[in-house]
């Protein structure tokens, strides 16, 4: 029976998607809540947050439940994901929708089972879990059914989820401390090491993901204006940083994130590793985003390596096509999928 509003969520460290059966993304904001310390009510969820983030007063915090990859606060999480699954599906009475969802790896067997439970009380009738690496691959188009091996590595903010696919199956399976939040933060470091300048969380972001790039080739002069505050005098300063230096700063994650994959490579199942060679790796996440990745893994790895289209909404459309076309895919989730194991 097709639902009105049968969703897909992608559960990430640092944003929520929501696909829904009949619309597509129809929700996509950043993982955080702003609490006053004291009464610990919350004042804003998403990007209304995201927005508080490094300008927040005395009284108040942003947290990301989700951070690190690890559950932080499992209260918030629950009233974050109620918060965006009611916005999106409204209150249902008699017709409550089914739901796909994809939740960072290192959530325990217990906080799922909670989580499940807190999309019950938002108003769902059914949710299942799908592994990240797999919804991943099927949001990007892949054929997972195929005997054939993928490679994928989903790289979130606070973790890359990497996997081997055949027939729906993962093997060699890794998940990484590392994402995006590294590559930020590692320009945090720099930035203060090098210039004497402290800037927020923010302002790294949109350093990296404007001229950052871990392949710098003839551009590399390319240069951004951003402001922090001097560590010497305590005032606020403006410089200009170029694209050489950042890429300077990123040099530790990326090597951190290269030793990973190569990890898995050399755990790859040997009657895989034909398929993995001639198939390459997969980038999702919105991680893979970043410029220069693709080649210099295909560079050290020595694996043809590609960025999806629309990397960051690839779980999310994933789960959403295990929705829209269950007799392909219902093998791959929830109880099905244990039963075969
Ligand atoms: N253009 C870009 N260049 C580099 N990194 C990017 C870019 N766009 C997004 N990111 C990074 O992607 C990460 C978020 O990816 P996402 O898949 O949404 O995370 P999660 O699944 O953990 O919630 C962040 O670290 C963000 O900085
Ligand atoms: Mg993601």
């Amino acid at each position: 029976m097709a639902s009105v509003e049968d969703i897909g969520i992608d559960l990430g460290s640092s944003n929520v998607l929501i696909y829904s059966r009949n619309r597509g993304i129809v929700l996509n904001e950043p993982a955080m809540l702003a609490v006053d310390h004291e009464s610990r009510n919350v004042i804003a969820i998403g990007l209304e947050a995201y927005k508080m983030l490094g300008r927040e007063p005395g009284n108040i915090e942003v947290v990301r439940p989700l951070q690190k990859g690890t559950i932080q606060g499992f209260d918030m999480l629950s009233i974050m994901l109620n918060h965006f699954v009611v916005r999106v599906i409204g209150k249902h009475i008699f017709a409550r929708p089914r739901a796909i969802m994809s939740v960072s790896a290192s959530a325990n067997e217990i906080e799922k089972r909670q989580l499940i439970i807190g999309m019950f009380e938002a108003g769902t009738r059914r949710t299942q879990l799908i592994d990240r690496p797999l919804a991943a691959a099927i949001g990007a188009g892949m054929d997972v059914a195929k005997y054939t091996g993928h490679m994928v590595a989903d790289i979130g903010a606070a973790t890359a989820d990497i996997a081997v696919l055949s027939s729906g199956e993962m093997s060699a399976r890794n998940i990484l401390s590392i994402g995006g939040d590294a590559f930020t933060e590692a320009i945090i470091r720099y930035v203060r090491l090098k210039h004497n300048l402290l800037i927020g969380f923010r302002t790294a972001e949109d350093i990296k993901c404007s001229i950052g790039s871990v392949w710098v080739a003839g551009d590399s002069k390319v240069t951004l204006p951003i402001a922090g505050r001097n560590l010497v005098s305590g005032l606020p300063k403006q410089i200009e940083v170029n694209r050489e230096e950042i890429s300077e700063a990123m040099e530790e994650p990326l090597h951190q994130m290269l030793e990973g994959l190569t990890g898995v490579v050399e755990r790859i199942p040997p009657e895989l590793a034909n398929d993995v060679y001639e198939n390459g790796i997969l980038l999702t996440g919105g991680g893979a985003a970043m410029k220069g990745l693709a080649e210099v893994i295909e560079e050290n790895i020595k694996i043809p390596c590609r960025v999806a289209d629309n990397p960051q909404q690839c779980v999310a459309v994933g789960c959403g096509k295990v929705l829209e076309h269950p007799g392909e895919y219902e093998q791959f989730i929830g109880e099905r999928r244990k039963g075969k194991r």
